[in-house]
């Protein structure tokens, strides 16, 4: 089976190519610039997914029956000040994929957030009212009506706080830090359901795999404080939690809002495909 993957060189993108490689599938990598994976046996495509002429023509030559779309605008204060480029990103270049993955009867898997909720209430499941609170939300919510309207065959799957213990991801720059001895300053009263990665890649295996549709929340389900999720990680690396400062959201002058509660609720994927998420806690005593 032949897999198209945009975002190639992002966190999780990269992630998916050689976890889908591993399991056999003839994976299409696509991404922004020069392949960031040196080994490998798939093929890499430079391919922006605005151009709609680029994208027809990797589509029409390499024919996927799978396509998955983790390419994106995702610093969420940029989307604020640059919002025609993040609808244009996380929206509009939806159009270069949605009617030939119609016409050709793909299976097409949109990577979405948390994010589109509006943290008010924390705890969501997959029908509850989506209303977010800043740009980003907004243009992944749009992109999630969109592929809904359309009528193609897809699977959106609404993730949270992304981590790995190695790469480049929140965790390992705030760990960076403390180990550089700087003090860092973080939310307390901000709640997420961190999702390690390689349980958010497993469970878009399984979603493909029995060809799932809908909407899915795939995270730890596990609502924590952002400053509990780095304090508890620092200090099971026996490293200084004295140099992290707790702050609260009203102090933090960020240009985008930030939804309080974005926890999502994970029992759609527990009772469907019997979804088995490490908390933090396991990620924690099982690697470090
Ligand atoms: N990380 C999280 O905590 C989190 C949480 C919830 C949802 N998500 C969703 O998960 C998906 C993957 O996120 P991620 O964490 O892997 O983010 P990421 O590391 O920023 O990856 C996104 C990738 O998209 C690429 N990209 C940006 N504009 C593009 C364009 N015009 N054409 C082609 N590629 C383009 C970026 O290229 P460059 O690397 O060159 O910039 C980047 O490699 C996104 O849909 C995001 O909304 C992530």
């Amino acid at each position: 089976m032949k897999v198209l993957i945009t975002g190639g060189n992002g966190f999780l993108g990269k992630e998916l190519r050689m976890q889908f490689q591993k399991n056999n599938y003839d994976v299409i990598a696509t991404g922004l610039g020069k392949d960031r994976i040196s080994y490998h046996n798939h093929i890499y495509l430079e391919l922006d997914i605005q151009s709609p002429s680029k994208c027809l023509e990797v589509l029409q030559k390499h024919q996927p029956s799978i396509i998955i779309n983790a390419a994106a605008l995702t610093d969420v204060d940029r989307c604020q000040l640059n919002q025609s480029e993040c609808l244009s990103i996380n929206c509009d270049s939806l159009n270069n994929f949605i009617p030939y993955s119609i016409e050709n009867r793909i299976h097409f898997i949109q990577i979405s957030t948390d994010f589109v909720f509006n943290g008010k209430k924390g705890e969501y499941k997959e029908n509850d009212f989506c209303d977010p609170v800043n740009y980003y939300g907004f243009s992944k919510l749009e992109a999630e009506n969109k592929i809904i309207k359309s009528g193609v065959d897809y699977a959106i799957i609404r993730t949270s706080l992304l981590y790995n213990l190695t790469g480049n991801n929140f965790l390992t720059r705030f760990i960076k830090k403390i180990k550089e001895n700087v003090e860092l300053k973080i939310v307390d009263d901000q709640y997420r359901t961190p999702t390690y990665i390689f349980d958010l890649v497993s469970a878009i295996l399984i979603i493909v795999k029995l060809k799932k549709n809908g909407i899915y929340h795939i995270s730890s389900g596990e609502s924590l404080s952002i400053f509990d999720i780095v304090c508890n990680f620092v200090k099971n690396m026996d490293s200084n939690t004295s140099l992290i400062k707790n702050i609260s959201t009203k102090d933090l002058s960020q240009k985008a809002i930030r939804p309080i509660n974005s926890s999502l609720l994970i029992d759609k994927a527990k009772k469907d495909f019997n979804f088995t998420p490490m908390n933090l806690n396991d990620v924690i005593n099982r690697f470090l």
